[in-house]
């Protein structure tokens, strides 16, 4: 793996955040759902307003990883009905499957467990089939199936999975 930092995201770093999800959503999502869905999901989730507010709320803990001072993913965690989510998982491309997803799972795990809770639970779509393996790989069993309605048409069809801490 290489060394890498990880750091709590801060308000002048989310535009470079938002062009690194757009970079990662378009390697990944193309195939699995469409990109009109691809389009209305990151305008959902990483515009700077939804990010700002993301970043300001105390039931949201966000960081990103550096390798030297290259920002190479992020991992934002989040408060969801009582339980410990892990919200947003993504890696440059360059830097998958090199334990970096997993450091910052286990980073998680950790301030989920000082935080006082069971687990980390987390949806991931059902065709993801590396990110399944690669949580599967770090102790995340399926807890359930869903599918939720994210509006203008779109349907995200999830696996809900739990590792505990
Ligand atoms: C899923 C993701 C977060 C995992 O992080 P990572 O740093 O790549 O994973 P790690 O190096 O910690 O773990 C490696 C394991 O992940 C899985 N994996 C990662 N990349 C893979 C690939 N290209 N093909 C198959 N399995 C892969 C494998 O299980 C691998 O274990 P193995 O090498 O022993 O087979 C990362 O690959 C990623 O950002 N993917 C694109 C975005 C995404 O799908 N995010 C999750 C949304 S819910």
């Amino acid at each position: 793996m290489p060394s890498i930092d990880i750091k709590p995201v801060t308000a002048p770093e989310l535009p470079a955040i938002a062009a690194l999800a757009r970079e990662i959503w378009q390697a990944t999502y193309p195939g699995i759902i469409t990109q009109e869905q691809i389009d209305f999901m990151l305008a959902q989730r990483y515009s700077s307003e939804r990010l700002s507010q993301d970043l300001q709320s105390a039931d949201k803990w966000l960081n990103q990883a550096f390798a030297g001072c290259r920002r190479i993913g992020f991992a934002f965690c989040e408060r969801d009905k009582g339980e410990y989510k892990l919200d947003k998982l993504y890696i440059h491309p360059d830097f998958q499957r090199q334990g970096v997803g997993g450091a910052l799972i286990a980073h998680a795990a950790h301030h989920a467990k000082q935080q006082g809770y069971p687990a980390v639970i987390l949806a991931v779509n059902k065709n993801n089939e590396q990110a399944i393996k690669a949580y599967h790989k770090h102790g995340f069993t399926v807890r359930e199936s869903i599918k939720t309605d994210i509006g203008q048409g779109f349907i995200m069809d999830d696996f809900i999975m739990e590792k505990r801490v």
